[in-house]
Order: C-alpha cells, then structure tokens, then sequence
C-alpha cells in the first residue's frame, strides 16, 4: 500500500488539485438527500464531509493509510460519518450504497477489475459509481519531466533504477469503460480531459509531494534502500526542474490528464 499515512497532516492542506477535481466529480454523480454513500479512499474524509452535507443518508469512508483513517475519525467521525481502515480490494458490503466516489484513488489499484467487482456487490441496482484520477502514461508530463531528470543525475540513477511504478493507467476513455464493462457496469460517461493550471513552483512541488511522491519516494516501491541522502537529493532535483518549468513571471503551468467515468450497475433485482 502507498504510505499516504506519512502526509496525511500535510495533505489537506497541499491536495490542492485532488480537491478542485472532486467539485467535479461531485457534480457528475448529482447527489440525492437520500443517497446512501461509499467514499472509497477517503483520505483525511474532508470530501466524506463535503458529501455529508449534501445527503442525509449514510456516508462510509475506507482508506488503507492508517493515519488517514486516523485523521478522517478526528475530524469527521462525530458528524454521523463512520471511517474503516481496509483497502478497496477488501470491502464487502453488499447491496449497501447508491453511490461510490473515487476521488483520486483509482491510479493505486493494483487489482483494478476486482475492485470494481467488489463495488458492483456493494452498490445496489441502479446505483452510480464515479471516479476521477489521473490517466495516462504521461498523466502529468511536468512531473514527468522532473522524474526524468532524476532519472538520468549521477546522484540519484542508480537508485531510481530500482523503482517500479505503482500505478495503474490506462490510455484512452475507452479502455477505461472497456474496464468497467467487463466487471457489468453500464457506462454513462467515460472521458479523459487535459486540465492546466497555474502555479508557483512550489505551489507545484507541493501538489507533486502530496500525491506522487507518496510512489516515487516509497520504500516498497524501490529495490535500494531510500536513504535521507537520496530522499533530499530526489526533492531538489524534482525543485529545480520545477523552477526551470516557470515563464518569466515565475508561473509553471501545471497539466494533469484526468478521467472522469460515471458508471450505473443496471438493471432489476
Ligand atoms: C490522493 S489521495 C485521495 C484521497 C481523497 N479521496 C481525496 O480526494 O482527497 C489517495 C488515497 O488513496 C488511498 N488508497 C491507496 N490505495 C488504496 C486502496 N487499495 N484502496 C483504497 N484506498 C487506497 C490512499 O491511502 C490515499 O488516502
């Protein structure tokens, strides 16, 4: 599992790009007042909130990241949400919700197709599921660009040579329903968008530490043993590709590509 445990105090405050596209996400599944709802891979629940307040139905949270879950019960426990500690792949819910949101959570699944399997179980029929992430290879080609340079400095190749990417990204909108489809899933909408925005360098070193190096800068992902010497090394040179990513007036444009997928588990019982 991706140690989000380790920022979870940071990332409330740095999800800035995970936040702006879950508005849209929450607008894409129209909630009801008694909508019944998983947010899975909740984080630190600031969205499991945000969904309370639009339903008066029930809102769970899983997350595998123990400081998360932490965080998420803290905060948000006494406002009739309730937080488990599991991961997507182990929820068992049956027949249980009218609506899942995947909110920048799909991108970890290593198991993607039984996740989804999991998800049919525990929506009922005609309940909607949706999820935004980022898709593609080349999901953030700035971050990319960073990576790269790591990739090819003498004081980090050799180590970075030894990590294996955790994520899971699909290319096109149609592979992405191709998925959902094959696990019974009746797909409304599947569409991948180029999303840019604007930033300080370190606004984007924020973003990239809030989400991506949870991967690149994790242990389980890397065969060498992460040192501290690395870890700073990998970080300033990530900073600096960002500070040569800015125009004149010190902005980096920071694109992101993202799928948005609203799926129905059709039919009658
Ligand atoms: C970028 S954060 C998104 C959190 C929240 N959904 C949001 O939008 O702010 C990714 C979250 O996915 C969780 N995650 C990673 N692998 C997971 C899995 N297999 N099942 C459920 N959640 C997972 C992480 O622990 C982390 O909290």
């Amino acid at each position: 599992m991706p140690d989000f445990s380790q920022i979870s105090k940071k990332y409330e405050r740095d999800s800035i790009v995970q936040k702006s596209a879950s508005h849209d996400l929450l607008e894409l599944l129209a909630l009801q007042k008694t909508d019944n709802v998983l947010d899975l891979g909740c984080g630190t629940g600031h969205l499991s909130g945000l969904i309370k307040l639009k339903t008066d139905g029930k809102v769970v949270g899983i997350d595998p990241a123990e400081g998360m879950v932490r965080q998420a019960t803290e905060k948000y426990g006494n406002e009739g949400i309730s937080f488990f500690h599991l991961p997507a792949e182990k929820i068992a819910f049956k027949e249980q919700f009218e609506v899942i949101f995947c909110n920048s959570v799909f991108q970890w699944f290593k198991e993607p197709a039984r996740v989804l399997k999991r998800c049919h179980d525990a929506l009922m029929y005609n309940g909607r599921m949706a999820i935004q992430a980022p898709a593609k290879e080349n999901y953030c080609p700035n971050f990319i660009e960073a990576v790269q340079a790591v990739k090819s400095d003498a004081l980090t190749r050799d180590t970075f040579a030894g990590f294996t990417s955790p994520w899971f990204f699909l290319n096109t909108a149609e592979e992405y329903r191709e998925l959902f489809e094959t696990t019974g899933f009746k797909v409304k909408k599947s569409e991948i968008v180029r999303v840019s925005t604007y930033h300080t360098p370190e606004d984007v070193f924020k973003i990239f530490e809030s989400g991506a190096a949870a991967g690149y800068l994790n242990q389980q992902f890397n065969a060498d043993r992460l040192t501290t010497e690395y870890i700073q090394h990998f970080k300033k040179i990530v900073q600096d590709a960002f500070q040569g990513q800015a125009d004149r007036s010190g902005t980096v444009e920071l694109v992101f590509y993202r799928i948005y997928l609203l799926a129905v588990k059709d039919g009658d019982r």
